[in-house]
């Protein structure tokens, strides 16, 4: 196995809009992030990935970017971001950006050329289409209304896979590639050590998916589903490999791509001579959703298929390359709700969480907040919402005369604005994320539930984080946690998942009680083997309720 500096990288997620306020807005901002270096490299990370922090109408907070080449003012400036990566490399961190490629804003300069002069070079940057009055066909953008937008009162109709202020660029243009590659040359100058691809599975349409001619409907509403037609059609792989040979490959660059790849695919996304370092999973944190009338709901699901889901997911990436183990993000709400009832949630149950996860094969993610045990805001009604995706599902509810409290229920477990609350800093005023009014509420938890408590408390989430990170950096065991093989455990009571990690030297098993009962253990652990213990008890062929244990053997 190739050894590549992003392979034993632990890398902290930032919404830099929730993270730290300077300047008094209410908005997080880049001079916030460089202030609290110290406590990113406290905690043991070593590479940040900065979600969008190019100018934007903030239509998506940030996903909607309206100038590659500039950092949006709300955020600072160019300067600011040059200062930021210098601090971080001198604390041995790196920064990753995110690349918001498959849409822009619409108003990104491109755009407003292409929107009024129909012959500009610019409109073949987009998908734009000219009927005779219609849109030109049925197809469903993920914001659950048509795909297409009609450009002022004319017949002329864009293409949005997002939102209608997304629209899509058009791939199929070398002089657009030619763009985006340059652009991304021009941040790596700047320092930028790789880049988390947002949505990039999307950037090829099927041929039906533009043409002027109904698609088959898969719902009551009459539209068409995107899934069949924008996600990794055939031909894309042309269009990555262009970015991998131009840049990421040129500047050794630490690549993680926002696309959901069928095992087929693998050996060519992330095998060896991959696209990608690394692709995210989705099939665990989405379990508890699934797709009706063009809508996302809640399921069920149940530890069992939690932990197949996994075993499942690592076997494969081992196979074929790297993977990319993480519980949360901006578009997730906090895990411990997800994956644990309410009355159980709790010290043990977040770090038995962490720790699932923590030890699996790839570079783990943490998305800030989570490292101290961040949860779900208890959302009251509609008009605590944020997200514009929700906010427009809503009031479509409302218009439709469905039942938009259904919809509400959907995102007090599941709105994506659950993990964009500010970061909890201290138990003073906006939890010292700011010292006016944030953007968006501060979770009233937050004189409890803070990063200085939880500093302050030996026995905390954020040490056992801590503890976890620095494991997997040990000289001692790092290599095992990081290169060894991965293998599921069999086991006979659902709620026990263990798993081993292994090399030549050490086998080190993962073991977690993922429920509120006792359970026994197959084997006998002996005292002087723990590597990890989330309790202060260890009995020796048991797990408490919610106990996780590390445990070694030299081979
Ligand atoms: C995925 C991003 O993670 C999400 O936040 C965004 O809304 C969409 N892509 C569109 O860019």
């Amino acid at each position: 196995m190739k050894e590549k500096w992003w392979k034993n990288a632990i890398v902290y997620q930032i919404y830099p809009k929730s993270f730290q306020d300077t300047n008094g807005d209410g908005i997080g901002d880049l001079r916030g992030i460089i202030n609290r270096l110290d406590y990113i490299k406290n905690l043991g990370a070593d590479t940040i990935w900065l979600c969008p922090i190019n100018v934007s109408p903030m239509m998506d907070n940030g996903y909607d970017i309206a100038d590659y080449y500039n950092v949006d003012p709300d955020f600072g400036t160019n300067e600011d971001l040059e200062e930021l990566v210098e601090a971080a490399k001198k604390r041995g961190i790196k920064v990753l950006m995110d690349l918001v490629v498959n849409h822009c804003s619409s108003e990104h300069a491109w755009f407003k050329e292409a929107v009024r002069d129909p012959k500009s070079k610019y409109a073949s940057y987009f998908i734009i289409e000219e009927t005779d009055g219609k849109e030109p066909n049925n197809m469903r953008c993920y914001a659950a209304a048509s795909a297409w937008e009609r450009i002022g009162d004319s017949n002329r109709f864009y293409f949005h896979s997002f939102s209608r202020e997304q629209p899509d660029l058009n791939w199929e243009n070398p002089e657009l590639r030619k763009e985006i590659i340059e652009m991304m040359k021009f941040w790596q100058k700047k320092g930028i050590a790789g880049f988390r691809i947002d949505a990039i599975g999307n950037i090829k349409k099927s041929k039906e998916a533009l043409e002027q001619k109904p698609i088959p409907t898969d719902s009551s509403d009459g539209m068409a589903s995107m899934e069949k037609h924008v996600l990794m059609q055939n031909g894309i792989e042309e269009y990555l490999r262009e970015l991998k040979e131009e840049v990421f490959d040129k500047y050794d660059m630490m690549t993680v791509a926002e696309v959901d790849v069928p095992e087929e695919k693998m050996e060519r996304f992330i095998g060896k001579d991959g696209l990608f370092s690394m692709v995210f999973d989705f099939s665990y944190t989405d379990i508890d959703i699934e797709k009706r009338n063009g809508k996302e709901w809640k399921r069920d699901w149940s530890i069992k298929e939690l932990k197949e889901k996994i075993f499942k997911s690592q076997n494969a990436i081992q196979k074929y390359g790297w993977g990319s183990p993480y519980l949360e993000n901006h578009d997730q709400p906090r895990s411990i709700d997800k994956y644990v009832s309410k009355e159980e949630i709790g010290y043990e149950s977040k770090t038995a969480l962490g720790a699932l996860y923590f030890f699996l094969r790839g570079t783990p993610f943490i998305y800030q907040g989570q490292e101290i045990g961040m949860e779900n805001y208890p959302f009251k009604d509609a008009d605590e919402l944020r997200d514009p995706f929700a906010v427009e599902r809503y009031e479509q509810s409302v218009k439709n005369g469905e039942n938009a409290e259904a919809d509400m229920e959907y995102f007090r477990a599941r709105g994506r604005d659950n993990s964009r609350t500010p970061m909890q800093w201290d138990d003073g005023a906006y939890a010292g994320f700011s010292d006016t009014e944030p953007w968006i509420p501060v979770n009233p938890n937050y004189k409890t539930m803070n990063a200085k408590s939880q500093m302050e408390e030996t026995h905390s989430v954020y040490h056992f984080y801590q503890k976890m990170i620095c494991l997997r950096k040990s000289p001692e065991y790092g290599k095992t946690l990081t290169y060894g093989d991965f293998e599921g455990i069999e086991t006979e009571k659902d709620a026990l998942i263990g798993y081993k990690r292994a090399d030549e030297k050490y086998e080190i098993s993962v073991w977690v009680n993922f429920g509120n009962e006792t359970v026994d253990l197959p084997e006998k652990l002996e005292q002087n083997s723990i590597l990890l213990n989330n309790r202060t008890e260890a009995p020796e062929s048991k797990l408490l309720p919610y106990q996780t244990i590390l445990a070694v053997k030299e081979k």
